[in-house]
């Protein structure tokens, strides 16, 4: 059993300024709860308020549970905004997340912890699910959309990262410096200058121009390489890089590919046999993609042929789910072969892994939790339709921000819009995503007992999936 890290300033107050707070609990499908703030609730002060405080609601009802040793950035955030937050550095068993999920209103997750629909069903408060990484499928998406939980990630917050490594891969490859290092560390002196290049001058074409290909050609280029781009798709070059119309015009004039485009069907074993036979004689190949872009077979058929100078891989078709000694045949079956190979450099998928990126993350990630559970915005959120709305200000008396999470079926605004009916719609925004459809509304002249009325009148619609008012 893991136990939980004590935070300080967990139950902090609001970090807005505002001198009229009032309270908004959650109120979701499977969570009526106390639905009812107290909008008599209110802090006066003598302090003068600014003209567009934040208004937000009793953030102290908010319960965080953060697994898996998330960045000191998102706890803070989180904590700034009066939360209760509970930290724990490992991820927890199947039986203690569900006990622990039970209570929650946001959880913070990596790769480890399994959000699956046997325990998602157990999240009866949960309006929200924060990845601290790139990928999401750790997560039940639909179970989690179709019960009104927004899950968010962060998918870029590492690509300067990715393409730092990718430059330090390619003087490292001009130079054979991995296999001088490893002779090195046998007690080889091994001085030899043939096939080892300066990078000045070298063409570099980059497959996939988009977050990390495209930091990585300004990166190049300020190191004297001439650069060259395939994308699917027509973008602006930067610096002085050129698109090229098709994969294999890159393949034929590049000293150095590089891959950097996502998983899909048409990526799969992008680069096989045909492709490297059209590459350079000598050339290098870098992969820190996807594991299934290359054929590591025909790879590993060049290198050995001497087709290839070198390449350098940081994603495979298998990985292991833990660290250890698990790079091995039964992981993937070229893999003694490929470990035999001459000024081949293998790295466990560190292309993200900074200090840097790791807090660009869970600022990321904690801002988008904050950002839904405060105002209900759903931007960047991968599993429902995105939606924002400016922030209520204090100024705005009487105004209501109802969120309301439905089935995305006909008839839906005509039944809301007969409930908004006294009062005056400010706003109202909707957008569906697959099954699920997301209404945002600013209500004004709404008093207390409104606000419950409007509440029962959305509880008993037959498309509500979940509902949050906001006030
Ligand atoms: N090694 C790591 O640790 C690490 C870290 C972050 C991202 N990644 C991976 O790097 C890859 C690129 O990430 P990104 O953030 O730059 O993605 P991105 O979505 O910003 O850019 C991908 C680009 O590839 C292009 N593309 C799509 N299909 C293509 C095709 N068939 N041929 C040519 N171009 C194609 C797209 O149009 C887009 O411009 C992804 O696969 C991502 O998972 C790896």
């Amino acid at each position: 059993m893991s136990s939980p890290v004590p935070v300080s300033g967990a139950v902090a107050e609001s970090s807005s300024n505002a001198v009229t707070l009032s309270t908004s609990p959650t109120i979701s499908a499977h969570s009526p709860g106390s639905y009812f703030g107290s909008m008599n609730r209110r802090l006066t002060s003598s302090f003068t308020a600014p003209p567009k405080t934040l208004k937000p609601f009793n953030t102290e009802d908010m319960k965080v549970l953060l697994l898996e040793n998330i960045n000191k950035t998102a706890i803070d955030i989180l904590n700034q905004q009066g939360y209760q937050v509970e930290v724990y550095k490992t991820s927890l068993d199947e039986e203690e997340l569900i006990e622990k999920i039970r209570d929650v209103h946001a959880i913070g997750i990596r790769s480890k912890t399994k959000l699956t629909a046997k325990v998602l069903r157990e999240a009866k408060n949960l309006v929200a699910i924060g990845c601290f990484c790139i990928g999401t499928n750790q997560v039940d998406l639909e179970y989690a959309a179709r019960h009104g939980i927004a899950v968010f990630n962060s998918p870029f917050s590492n690509s300067r990262s990715v393409a730092e490594l990718v430059i330090g891969e390619i003087i490292a490859l001009a130079r054979q410096l991995g296999d001088r290092s490893m002779e090195m560390h046998q007690n080889t002196w091994n001085k030899v200058s043939a096939k080892c290049w300066e990078i000045r001058g070298k063409t570099l074409g980059i497959v996939g121009y988009g977050h990390i290909g495209s930091q990585l050609s300004v990166l190049a280029e300020s190191m004297g390489m001439s650069v060259v781009y395939y994308d699917v798709v027509p973008l602006m070059a930067l610096g002085t890089a050129r698109q090229i119309s098709t994969l294999n015009e890159l393949l034929s004039v590049s000293d150095f590919v590089t891959l950097h485009v996502p998983q899909l069907p048409e990526t799969h074993n992008l680069i096989s046999g045909p492709q490297i036979a059209a590459m350079k004689e000598g050339a290098y190949l870098i992969n820190a993609s996807r594991g299934n872009v290359v054929d590591i077979r025909a790879l590993v058929n060049a290198l050995s042929s001497g087709k290839l100078g070198g390449a350098a891989l940081d994603v495979y078709p298998n990985e292991p789910a833990k660290n250890g000694p698990h790079f091995v045949e039964t992981l993937n079956s070229w893999i003694p072969e490929l470990v035999k190979q001459k000024n081949v450099i293998l790295t466990p998928h560190i292309g993200g892994s900074t200090e840097e990126a790791q807090s660009a993350i869970g600022v990321e990630v904690g801002t988008a939790l904050t950002k839904y559970i405060n105002e209900g915005s759903t931007i960047g959120a991968v599993n429902f339709p995105e939606l924002s709305l400016r922030p209520l200000s204090a100024d705005e008396e009487g105004h209501v921000r109802v969120l309301y999470i439905h089935s995305n079926v006909p008839g839906v605004l005509r039944t809301v819009n007969e409930i908004f009916a006294d009062h005056n719609i400010e706003k109202q925004y909707s957008e569906s995503r697959g099954e699920v459809a997301y209404m945002m509304a600013d209500i004004a002249d709404v008093t207390t007992s409104d606000i419950k009325t409007l509440y029962e009148q959305l509880y008993n619609t037959p498309f509500r999936i979940a509902i949050r008012l906001l006030y």
